[in-house]
């Protein structure tokens, strides 16, 4: 029985994981180094703070002090929020609003869980915070995915007990955290990224929320 889905926002239901993507490339080219979308799938579904240090890690910066991190991490985060404050409607991915009608006939509880400090400003720019039951962002836990603390708080809010949640993620790190908090999970995007998701689909164009439960229990324990 699923009594709740809690979704991933950036890169699940709007295409920010592009722009998180485009502003580290950004920061790793002032500080004198490339870095390709390849590398940046490590960063995806990670704090802040946590993607920072990976970045730094790959161009072999060491040393900085937690200051100058703080300020490499407010810089990236400007660059960034100059795309989102573009974003509109037009930018929720195809075939989320669907979806999400489908959940809400079936009184399907919905929850955000989001690593980002910027989830209530996304969700207002592209009009669907109305959608949900409960946002949990990185406004409201410091543990970074792949730890489940999340998804779990999303979970209480809905008071939805785990193994009745099914989680959407696009990241290797929240399929992790999805699995720890006893939830099953449905990728979203990349079956070779995300090979550890209970079930994959390549975005939520044409899905049916009951042919997914049925392919969910089948592979429940797997
Ligand atoms: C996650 C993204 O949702 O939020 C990460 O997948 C991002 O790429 C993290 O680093 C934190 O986001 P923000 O907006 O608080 O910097
Ligand atoms: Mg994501």
């Amino acid at each position: 029985m699923t009594g709740a889905c809690l979704f991933d926002l950036d890169g699940v239901l709007v295409d920010t994981a592009t722009y998180h993507y485009l502003a580290w490339k950004r920061l790793a080219e002032e500080l004198g180094f490339a870095f390709s979308e390849r590398d940046n799938e490590r960063l995806k579904g990670v704090s802040r703070m946590a993607s920072l240090d990976l970045l730094l890690a790959a161009g072999g910066i060491e040393g900085l002090s937690d200051g100058d991190k703080q300020r490499l991490a407010e810089k990236k985060n400007s660059w960034y929020v100059g795309y989102i404050k573009q974003m509109t409607p037009a930018d929720v991915l195809p075939g989320v609003l669907d979806f999400l009608s489908q959940l809400r006939k079936r009184r399907i509880r919905t929850a955000i869980g989001s690593a980002s400090k910027n989830a209530p400003l996304i969700l207002e720019r592209v009009g669907i915070a109305a959608l949900f039951d409960a946002v949990i962002d990185g406004r409201h836990t410091a543990k970074a995915k792949p730890d489940p603390d999340v998804f779990l708080l999303a979970a209480a809010a809905v008071r939805v007990p785990p193994p009745d949640c099914v989680v959407f993620e696009d990241a290797a790190a929240g399929v992790e955290a999805a699995l720890q908090a006893g939830m099953r999970c449905v990728g979203v995007g990349d079956a070779g990224v995300l090979q550890r998701a209970t079930v994959v689909i390549p975005g939520f164009a044409q899905v049916k929320w009951d042919v997914l439960e049925r392919q969910l229990a089948g592979r429940e324990g797997k």
